[in-house]
């Protein structure tokens, strides 16, 4: 199959002063809680950790009340289900692997807690060893931009797609996926006035993926920044010491 390469998308956490877009965090989250935890679990990211999009304690806690969840076992033994807390980690959908595979024509939804770092990189040995030098770090959200936005397309005259299968030429490993186009235009209603069209879906809930993969990016850039500058300064003093103390005497 012709594979696409994704384009290369301006994130707002881009670059060594990348930052979080709040707002576009939240829409995305509505974008996974809407369209994709209908087939995708995030089994990773607890209710608490939303905080970090900007909601309250209160509006935390009131979301993870609309679901529910299994606990136990009670002092009877018997499993039990209660409304969901903040330190309860989002459902998943499908009870098991088998359910999933079962409702998705053999193939198993992967869970998208990590994917944006998962599908930064190349697989197999022995390009995973160069990919520090030659991937650059958006190639994940840049990948599953590209895959949400690539719908649509007739397959090239000899191309035979697979039956349960949908025509992607962004799909990594061969150009048709199990999973059929996820959103389309107005699916999602929001309410800041966000334009509601599959470019921006896509965007928004790209950055929510990769904010769940990399939660603490932001600061992990802003403390690379001030450790540079300040191996930078001590490799300079460092320098005209060594000058100093190796300065020969008459
Ligand atoms: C695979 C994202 C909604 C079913 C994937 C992959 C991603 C993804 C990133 C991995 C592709 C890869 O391996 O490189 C999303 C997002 C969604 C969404 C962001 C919401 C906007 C859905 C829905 C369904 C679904 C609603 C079920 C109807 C699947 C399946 C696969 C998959 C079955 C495995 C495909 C295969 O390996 O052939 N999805 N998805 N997804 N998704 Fe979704």
């Amino acid at each position: 199959y012709p594979l696409k390469k994704p384009e290369e998308v301006d994130w707002s956490f881009d670059g060594p002063f990348g930052t979080w877009d709040l707002a576009q965090l939240q829409r995305g989250f509505q974008v996974y809680r809407e369209v994709c935890s209908a087939c995708h679990s995030m089994n990773f990211v607890a209710f608490r950790n939303l905080e970090a999009l900007g909601y309250s304690e209160d509006q935390i806690s009131s979301l993870a009340g609309e679901y529910t969840v299994q606990d136990g076992p009670d002092d009877t033994g018997e499993m039990f289900e209660r409304p969901a807390v903040g330190s309860d980690y989002l459902p998943a959908p499908y009870p098991n692997p088998q359910a999933a595979a079962a409702s998705n024509n053999g193939a198993v939804p992967p869970d998208l807690s990590l994917i944006a770092k998962a599908r930064a990189v190349e697989r197999g040995f022995p390009t995973f060893v160069f990919d520090i030098f030659t991937q650059y770090a958006e190639a994940g959200p840049d990948y599953i931009h590209a895959l949400l936005t690539g719908y649509g397309e007739e397959p090239p005259a000899g191309v035979q797609v697979m039956d349960g299968t949908y025509y992607n030429p962004y799909f990594i490993s061969s150009a048709a996926l199990a999973m059929p186009q996820p959103i389309y235009e107005d699916q999602v209603t929001y309410s800041d006035g966000a334009p509601q069209t599959v470019e921006q879906y896509s965007r928004d809930v790209t950055a929510f993926l990769m904010w769940a993969a990399e939660p603490h990016m932001t600061e992990r850039k802003a403390t690379g920044f001030v450790t540079m500058i300040f191996l930078i300064v001590f490799a300079v003093l460092l320098f005209l010491v060594k000058r100093r103390v190796w300065a020969s005497t008459p």
